[in-house]
């Protein structure tokens, strides 16, 4: 198989099912874990389902042992892991959060939310050297504003544009890929575009088209991308088309 230069990361919750897309691929270079996913994992669903309720201790708890199971599966991208933030999460409480989880395992980045408070946290990890990765990225300005906050970082930081959920209310969500990438090509490049919520092969080809960084997938996605002998596509739409219908492999 043709390596892309986009790095894959696996967007999922279970080291059995990284282990399964890594035998498929033969790499994988990175994970990206939230919440919701980790509460999709077959062990948790299992507890939850024989009425169990997690105390918030348990959670973590978990949580760390998922991604210390991840951790070691997986290439340079790291392991990205979700603080549990609201819209009224202070960053401090972010910080709390983001500095235990770091500790977890040696190749983590810590999610917080492109929030006022969000960046607030991000602006501080990174002057103590832990990587970050912005998540629910909606806008240009948002990616702007992660640029502003992270700069003169040591290390890189990710921005996660969403795209499956800006398709989800009508809107292109990878035509924010382009225009963040396009944005932070005259930049210094201490941030990385890791493409999210993506949904359908047709979106990671056109990551593999447009060189983003990096894409967080789905396994089923990979497994759609494997069984079609590893496209790496031929996009012949125009600037201003959705990508979809014209792909080749
Ligand atoms: C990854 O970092 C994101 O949490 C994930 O891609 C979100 O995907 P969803 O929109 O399918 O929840």
């Amino acid at each position: 198989m043709q390596r892309p230069k986009t790095k894959i990361l696996v967007d999922g919750g279970d080291p059995e099912e990284t282990r399964q897309v890594k035998n498929l691929l033969g790499f994988v270079d990175g994970q990206t874990t939230n919440p919701s996913l980790i509460a999709k994992n077959p062990h948790i669903k299992q507890l939850i389902a024989s009425g169990h309720k997690l105390s918030k201790s348990e959670e973590m708890t978990d949580y760390k042992q998922i991604v210390q199971a991840i951790s070691p599966l997986v290439g340079s991208a790291g392991v990205s892991i979700e603080v549990y933030a609201d819209q009224s999460t202070k960053a401090e409480e972010m910080l709390t959060q983001g500095r235990e989880m770091y500790a977890w395992i040696p190749n983590a980045y810590i999610k917080y939310p492109c929030t006022a408070e969000g960046l607030r946290a991000a602006q501080i990890s990174v002057k103590e050297s832990i990587r970050v990765n912005m998540t629910l990225c909606f806008s240009q300005q948002q990616a702007a504003a992660v640029y502003a906050a992270t700069k003169g970082t040591k290390q890189p930081v990710y921005v996660s544009p969403f795209v499956g959920r800006l398709d989800d209310i009508g809107q292109n969500g990878m035509d924010l890929v382009k225009n963040v990438k396009r944005m932070f090509s005259t930049g210094d490049g201490h941030v990385l575009v890791l493409a999210a919520s993506i949904r359908s092969l047709e979106h990671l080809l056109y990551c593999f088209v447009l060189e983003t960084e990096l894409a967080t997938v789905p396994a089923k996605v990979l497994e759609t991308w494997a069984a079609g002998g590893f496209a790496m596509a031929a996009w012949r739409g125009t600037e201003a088309s959705t990508p979809g219908t014209s792909l080749t492999s």
